[in-house]
C-alpha cells in the first residue's frame, strides 16, 4: 500500500458511508492470501478429550506468527491466527490453512519452520497433512504420544 493509498484510507475510513461509494473504497488492510488458524482451544487439565493448548499450540502460533513476520509475510501473505476448537482434537495440536481448505495434525513446535518454509513458498508439507480418515475420532491414527497425557490435576 503506497502513501496515496494509505491517505486515501484514511478519507475513506472518516467519511461517511456512502452505498453509491462502494467501487471506490481502498482497502486499509490488504487481503492475505493465507489465513492460517492454530486452534489454541484448552480444556481443563485431564480432559478425556484433551486440547491442542496443553500439548503446545499457543507456543506453536506464537512461532508461526514470529517466522511470517521475520520473513515479512505477515502483511501480505499469510497471516498466523488462532482459533477455537477445530473439532479434530485428537489429531492436534491443529492447524488450518484457508483457503487452500487443509488441516495440518499433530505439529509439534519443531515443525514449525518447515510449515513456515512451506507457506513462504506457497507448498505443504505433506507428512502433516491430515487424511480423511483424521477427521473421524473412530477411524483416526493414534494420537501424537505427547498429546496422549493430558497433565493430572
Ligand atoms: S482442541 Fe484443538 S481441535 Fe479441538
Amino acid at each position: 500500500m503506497g502513501e496515496t493509498d494509505t491517505a486515501r484510507c484514511a478519507q475513506v475510513t472518516s467519511e461517511p458511508l456512502d452505498p453509491g461509494a462502494a467501487s471506490a473504497h481502498v482497502p486499509c488492510v490488504p487481503q492475505r492470501e493465507r489465513y492460517v488458524f492454530v486452534c489454541t482451544n484448552r480444556r481443563p487439565d485431564g480432559s478425556p478429550k484433551g486440547s491442542c493448548a496443553a500439548h503446545g499450540s499457543v507456543e506453536i502460533h506464537a512461532a508461526l506468527k514470529n517466522l511470517m513476520g521475520e520473513r515479512g509475510l505477515n502483511k501480505v501473505k499469510v497471516r498466523a491466527c488462532t482459533s477455537g476448537c477445530l473439532d479434530v482434537c485428537w489429531a492436534g495440536p491443529v492447524i488450518a490453512v484457508e483457503p487452500d481448505n487443509y488441516f495440518y495434525g499433530r505439529v509439534t513446535l519443531a515443525d514449525v519452520p518447515e510449515i513456515a518454509d512451506a507457506l513462504a513458498a506457497g507448498t505443504r508439507v505433506e507428512r502433516l497433512i491430515l487424511p480423511p480418515n483424521d477427521f473421524d475420532e473412530k477411524t483416526a491414527d493414534p494420537p501424537l504420544k505427547s498429546a496422549a497425557k493430558e497433565p493430572q490435576t
